[in-house]
């Protein structure tokens, strides 16, 4: 069924905030002037599943993913694919590793997975790469180009330095505002693989890249923070349509630097608060972000969630499912020549930033 977009976002928002099963999305017919053919994806991520002892895990982790699956799974038409977004596990454990894919392997499709903090600073990402595969990689998809980045890196230095165990090597980066954690960064074994990746790339072809922190420069006390952000947006520079999506801050967040999109996804586990409420310390928060309207701010399910994202423009458009909220969209506007919350623009229409003392 071919319908205009105004049609579809009517329908399937009206649709996604009266009822949560079942769910649908009408896929749109691709216009004959962009560079690549439409399609949506689904995106999981940040679950964190985390074990107690045992068989026994945080079961409000667990149920995080296992809503997300099970909605996912009734997208009608399916996603092309689906992205898992890092930090599968909290202390990156094989248990951990290994139950969250239990879970994940229920959803109907092929998913690609980044790597988070949490899953790579015990063994490095030695278990992960024996399990899901490489750490970086690209693929292509109907006309779109894919990159997956493995930003979640750091000085040699710390990583060998003296620890007492793997165990507090994964603590010492599990926390935030914490002292003896370091950058995340790409580093340049990435930065020149990412530059041979993207050489052999047309300027007209919708590049999107996925990595974990974001890639740009938010808050560094939280590694909301890449080190080397600038390098990899410089390389991102020549395309005409270029869009970066990350987890971890664990919130929705948008920005244009330049030619670049940037958009973050919503963690199935837990929401941070915005860093400005948090810290009373500057943030560089984008400017654009409109802080998520939270149902109740004291109940945690009310700001997790997951995501399905349309490419019709070439650019992302980001379909925010919240359970227990408002769903969101968060869509490329060609006229402003920047990502735009369809929903949240007017302040009338938010609900102010908790402060945390
Ligand atoms: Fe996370
Ligand atoms: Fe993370």
């Amino acid at each position: 069924m071919d319908m205009n977009r105004r049609t579809f976002l009517k329908t399937t928002g009206a649709g996604l905030v009266t009822a949560i099963f079942p769910m649908s999305l009408i896929k749109l017919a691709f216009g004959d002037t962009g560079p690549a053919e439409d399609f949506t994806f689904g995106y999981i991520s940040d679950a964190h599943i985390q074990q107690i002892e045992g068989d026994a895990f945080v079961r409000n982790w667990d149920m995080g993913l296992i809503r997300a699956v099970r909605e996912a799974n009734l997208l009608t038409p399916r996603p092309d694919f689906f992205m898992f977004g890092g930090d599968l596990a909290q202390l990156g454990k094989k248990e951990e590793l290994d139950h969250g894919l239990e879970i994940m392997s229920k959803l109907r499709g092929k998913v690609h997975y980044v790597i988070g903090e949490h899953d790579y600073y015990l063994d490095l990402g030695e278990y992960w790469q024996s399990k899901i595969g490489p750490l970086w990689y690209s693929f292509d998809h109907k006309g779109v180009h894919f990159v997956v980045l493995n930003s979640i890196l750091t000085y040699d230095s710390w990583i060998h330095q003296k620890w007492a165990s793997p165990m507090d090597r994964m603590l010492a980066m599990a926390r935030l505002d914490n002292p003896h954690g370091s950058p995340f960064m790409v580093g340049e074994e990435q930065l020149t693989w990412l530059k041979n990746d993207l050489q052999k790339i047309g300027r007209s072809t919708p590049v999107v890249v996925f990595s974990h922190s974001p890639i740009q420069k938010i808050f560094k006390p939280w590694n909301f923070w890449t080190e080397d952000a600038e390098r990899v947006q410089a390389l991102l520079k020549p395309f005409e349509k270029a869009t970066v999506i990350y987890g971890h801050v664990h919130q929705i967040q948008y920005n244009q630097i330049g030619n670049i999109s940037f958009h973050a996804v919503m963690a199935t586990a837990w929401p941070w608060p915005y860093p400005e409420s948090y810290s009373q310390v500057a943030s560089c928060l984008p400017k654009l972000t409109v802080p998520m309207n939270r149902a109740d701010p004291f109940f945690e399910r009310d700001a997790t969630g997951w995501q399905f994202i349309d490419m019709e423009t070439g650019k992302a458009g980001m379909y925010y499912q919240l359970p227990d909220n408002t769903n969101r969209r968060v869509v490329f506007n060609p006229k402003i020549g920047k990502p735009q919350d369809l929903d949240y623009q007017e302040y009338s229409n938010r609900i102010p930033a908790q402060q945390h003392f």
